[in-house]
């Protein structure tokens, strides 16, 4: 990506392709980028650090942009150590660079960092305005997008949204699939998914300003038209599903409840109905949650395990929960060989969930697939595919 982004703002961040879970749970095959930005104008600000495994490419990147000048504002959106972790570092090296935050940036960022900041914190409120020259920048919350103290910034001079997490995707910029959508929507449903409130509220607050870009934490700067974008983002933070069609997770012990998802598989795509499957033993997970929200109808199939649901299943479910999985019809298979409880135990989960409505029927795989298994797979494929 060409760093400049215009005459006065410059991309200072660096991909990382080695790191092998981002969170520490999520994989990335393509990588990712620690996004961040530096704003000359008379006062120069610098939005944001980035993450302690890329420190010395940004400092490079950084000098090289300063060309010997000192910057007057770090911006603090985020204080996620992906994106602040250098807080310290160049709040020592430049001493009379003020800090600009809000009331809840800074009692987290002295949870981080011991740093005395008298007479350099600025803090900041919704719709404040801080003037840089020619640039002026204007401070709107965006709290739990994706923790309570974010916030956005937008420049009306050059029309550009800072937007924090908020539009932000898997994928080094160098290398990495152009098409935005895949990776935009799985970091999304993982990293913000929960908060689809918060992210509605500032889409409205966006929706406010004239913006020629969007400039995230993570991903590509956003240009050109920008509507595709923004509708992404009204669908995924409403919970609408995008695409017609069944996510079918599955797990399974010996291959019997996988022959069941198998069969339902089949009698489904007879019927038209698109499927994604996913082995919840074996693939990345986040795939997996990621195809739950896409598509308006769920399937789960899982085999009994010691009195309860097979694990794989039982940690699936619990990060449907944990990011507001919600307003799906959601087909059951279960399988035991004396005493099945893992549909029980799954609708019992799924009852916790908002709006979630369980089809009938539920099958029961009595050890190996039989020919009554088949007859009610065949009832539930008819149930989903009306
Ligand atoms: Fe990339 Fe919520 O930080």
């Amino acid at each position: 990506m060409d760093p400049k982004i215009s005459d006065s703002v410059w991309y200072i961040g660096a991909d990382d392709c080695e790191l092998d879970l981002f969170e520490s749970q999520y994989p990335i095959p393509q990588g990712v980028s620690y996004n961040s930005y530096v704003i000359l104008d008379e006062k120069v600000a610098v939005m944001d650090t980035i993450d302690r495994r890329r420190t010395d490419a940004w400092l490079e990147n950084l000098e090289k942009v300063l060309d010997g000048r000192k910057p007057d504002y770090l911006i603090v959106s985020h204080m996620e150590p992906d994106h602040a972790y250098n807080i310290g570092l160049l709040a020592d090296r430049y001493p009379e660079m003020k800090l600009v935050g809000n009331a809840k940036t800074f009692p987290m960022l002295s949870r981080f960092f011991d740093l005395d900041l008298t007479g350099r914190q600025v803090t900041v409120a919704e719709g404040d305005t801080l003037s840089l020259g020619r640039h002026t920048l204007t401070f709107y919350m965006a709290p739990m997008v994706h923790w309570p103290e974010v916030m956005v910034t937008y420049e009306s001079t050059e029309k550009l949204l800072f937007s924090a997490d908020a539009f932000g995707k898997f994928g080094a910029l160098e290398g990495s699939d152009p098409n935005w959508v895949p990776e935009a929507r799985r970091y999304y449903f993982n990293i913000v998914g929960k908060y689809g409130v918060q992210a509605q509220a500032l889409l409205k607050k966006a929706a406010g300003l004239d913006i020629a870009k969007i400039l995230p934490l993570h991903g590509p700067v956003l240009e050109g038209n920008l509507t595709p974008y923004v509708e992404k983002y009204q669908l995924w933070s409403s919970y609408e599903p995008e695409t017609s069609g069944v996510a079918l997770a599955y797990c399974s012990v010996y291959g019997n409840t996988a022959q069941a998802a198998q069969l339902l598989r089949e009698l489904l795509e007879a019927a038209g109905v698109e499927v994604a499957s996913f082995d919840l033993a074996r693939c990345d997970l986040s795939q997996a949650v990621e195809a739950a929200f896409r598509y308006d109808r769920l399937v789960l199939a899982a085999p009994t395990y010691d009195g309860g649901i097979f694990p794989p299943m039982d940690d699936f479910l619990a990060h449907l929960k944990s990011k507001n999985f919600q307003r799906r019809k959601v087909g059951l298979i279960e399988n035991g060989s004396w005493a099945p409880m893992s549909g029980k135990l799954m609708a019992e989960k799924l009852a916790g969930m908002k709006d979630i409505t369980v089809l009938e029927p539920k099958v029961t795989v009595s050890s190996a697939v039989k020919a009554e298994t088949e007859t009610a797979l065949r009832a539930l494929a008819e149930a989903l595919a009306q």
